[in-house]
């Protein structure tokens, strides 16, 4: 039996999204065509964006449909970086950020000379409002996760956004992993920011809440300075021109739909396995440990620390238990990474490599749950073997 605990790096897609997206697919047209086509192409495409504002909590004019949430980001990131204000040199990056971000300000460090300005996450993978608001001032713009998908710790993303406001500084949210999870609202976390300042943009992903991967969107305020990526037919606008996916995005909005209706129910629900799951795991494993806050925490989230066993051998004998789970971090060339969340979070080096990310999602059942619980404990003796831990070491 195969049993998929990795909810957080891709969610089945649902059935209605699928639907959407084959009935969208089969029609012709071009949404900036003039003729009827064209008109019913855009109709299509304009449901789709005001479904998903409706979601997201913006106007249908501030969604930017985008081919995913690396795209979204880097829009965002670049975007405001390249719309910057005279003198404001700096970019706000909290440690522990996805990929998308890191790489995106490390591209902006290397190439156009911007400065970085670390903020430090605290042992349970927050970010502090207070050392992020301390880092704030004359920043070009800010970045922060609203939830971090690797340990799951939900950030106060209405106090990092009130900061923002206050300190005149354009603001990022990357949703990604929060959609669906916990709410999400746009209009509320900007509240009453003027201009450019506070809350500006934010990413999400239709992949992480049962649509597509490949298709994505930014919500890019109307008082937003945000320049764009690619230059083209100035369509979405001009912020994210070409002709447009129109079934990537009536998919998305069908899935987006269906994960905010079910969203506290499921919560509920995949809280209380997840628990389950997380309880079982510290009373039969010796020496397991949770990461990241118990409470502000991503319902579908578990996230442990397996001393003296290596994340990826557990990968792998797992995987070939039949369960598929992930360490969260990046493999660069073949070769596991430690997790840099688990580093910032004051870890060492090797703890941050004898991590595993159990997430999950609408298709887990009790059975996965004890499935995992039958399989894990030998698992994590035989990955402690081939490490040569001694058990002693281990509790
Ligand atoms: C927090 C976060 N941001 C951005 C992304 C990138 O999204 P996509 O896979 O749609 O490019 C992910 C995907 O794992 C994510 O978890």
């Amino acid at each position: 039996m195969q049993v998929y605990l990795d909810h957080a790096a891709t969610t089945p897609l649902r059935r209605e999204a699928r639907a959407a997206w084959l009935a969208a697919a089969d029609e012709v047209g071009n949404a900036s065509s003039i003729h009827g086509y064209g008109q019913g192409a855009r109709r299509l495409l304009e449901e789709a964006r005001e479904r998903l504002a409706a979601v997201l909590g913006c106007d249908p004019i501030e969604v930017v449909f985008t081919s995913g949430g690396t795209e979204a980001v880097n829009l965002a990131v670049k975007g405001l970086w390249w719309a910057r204000g005279d003198g404001a040199e700096a970019i706000v990056l909290p440690d522990g950020e996805h990929h998308a971000s890191l790489d995106a300000v490390e591209w902006l460090r290397t190439n156009e000379h911007a400065a970085v300005r670390p903020v430090r996450l605290d042992g349970a993978g927050a970010i502090d409002p207070e050392e992020f608001a301390a880092a704030l001032p004359g920043a070009a713009l800010a970045t922060a996760l609203v939830a971090n998908n690797e340990v799951g710790t939900v950030n106060d993303a209405a106090a990092l956004a009130g900061a923002a406001a206050s300190a005149g500084v354009p603001l990022h949210l990357d949703a990604v992993a929060a959609l669906g999870q916990v709410p999400v609202s746009f209009r509320t976390w900007r509240g009453e920011a003027e201009g450019s300042a506070g809350l500006c943009a934010l990413s999400v992903s239709a992949h992480k809440v049962g649509g597509p991967a490949g298709v994505g969107g930014l919500v890019v305020s109307r008082r937003a300075r945000l320049s764009p990526l690619l230059h083209g037919g100035g369509q979405q606008r001009g912020l994210r021109p070409g002709t447009q996916d129109i079934a990537g995005a009536a998919a998305f909005a069908v899935a987006a739909e269906l994960a905010e209706a079910e969203r506290e129910t499921e919560a509920e629900r995949v809280r209380a396995l997840r628990d389950t799951l997380v309880r079982g795991i510290l009373s039969t494993v010796p020496g397991a440990e949770l990461l990241g806050d118990p409470v502000a925490r991503i319902p579908g989230n578990a996230h442990l620390l397996f001393a003296g066993a290596s994340g990826e051998t557990l990968l792998f004998l797992l995987d070939q238990a039949g369960v598929a789970v992930s360490t969260g971090s990046a493999c660069q060339a073949g070769i596991p990474e430690p997790s840099h969340v688990v580093q910032a979070m004051g870890r060492t080096d090797a703890e941050a490599r004898q991590v595993l990310r159990f997430t999950l999602g609408r298709t887990t059942t009790p059975d996965d749950v004890a499935t995992v619980l039958g399989v894990l404990p030998p698992a994590v003796e035989r990955a402690r073997a081939a490490s040569g831990t001694p058990s002693a070491a281990r509790s």
